[in-house]
């Protein structure tokens, strides 16, 4: 299998670039915020709990979270791999994922993080919350704290990856096809079984 971490910060363009990696790969692409958003708008549990952490840019517990992820995980009938986008965001969610991957004999194949630099992420995510409809978009106080909280709690959870050296760091500035190629270049590189 194929298990790539995408990382980096909110507006990197990790959503962007997973549609293209899933499509070319053939992995199966779990975001936790494309979940969460899912529950908010049926409105279930889950998702009345997730949006009162999201509307303030802040991080759903890791509990909720994994038992989330794990879920959606074991839903997938022999998938090619996966690629987690906005999970693991902290430590203890590198962790837990590692874990379950082991005990379906796999593993992580790598993380592939996304620099941009914070203004431009700023200008990419007001600029998407004209439209979006996402309710972390359209106060730049939100953002910011979205973007400090990951500074603050996700940024070191790339070392987990980078003690495993599975971490790689990939420019986010340029065209959407650029940084795919960039991408897919280290995807290429560094998996045996394409
Ligand atoms: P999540 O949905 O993961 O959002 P995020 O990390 O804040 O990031 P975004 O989805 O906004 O950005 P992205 O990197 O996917 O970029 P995109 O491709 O969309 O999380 C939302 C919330 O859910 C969190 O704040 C938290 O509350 C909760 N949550 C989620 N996962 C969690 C977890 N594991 N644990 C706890 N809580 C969790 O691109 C952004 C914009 O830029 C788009 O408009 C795009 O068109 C544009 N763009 C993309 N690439 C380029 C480019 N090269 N040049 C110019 N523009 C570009
Ligand atoms: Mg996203």
């Amino acid at each position: 299998m194929l298990n790539i971490v995408l990382f980096g910060p909110p507006g990197a363009g990790k959503g962007t670039q997973s549609e293209r990696i899933v499509n070319k790969y053939k992995l199966v692409h779990l975001s936790t915020g494309d979940i969460f958003r899912y529950n908010i708008k049926q409105e279930t549990d889950l998702g009345k709990l997730a949006k009162s952490y999201i509307d303030k840019g802040e991080l759903v517990p890791d509990q909720v979270t994994i038992d989330m992820l794990n879920a959606e995980v074991e839903k997938q009938v022999n998938p090619n791999g996966f690629i987690f986008d906005g999970f693991p965001r902290t430590t203890t969610q590198a962790d837990a994922l590692d874990k379950h991957m082991i005990s379906k004999g796999s593993s992580i194949t790598m993380m592939l993080s996304l620099h941009v630099p914070e203004e431009e992420l700023i200008k990419r995510l007001l600029l998407r919350g004209k439209e979006s409809g996402r309710s972390d978009d359209t106060d730049e106080n939100i953002i910011r704290n979205r973007i400090r909280v990951y500074n603050e709690q996700t940024a070191v959870a790339a070392n987990y990856y980078e003690m495993q050296n599975k971490y790689h760091q990939i420019d986010g500035i340029g065209t959407i096809e650029d940084i795919f190629e960039r991408l897919c270049q280290i995807i290429d590189k560094h998996s045996t079984i394409l």
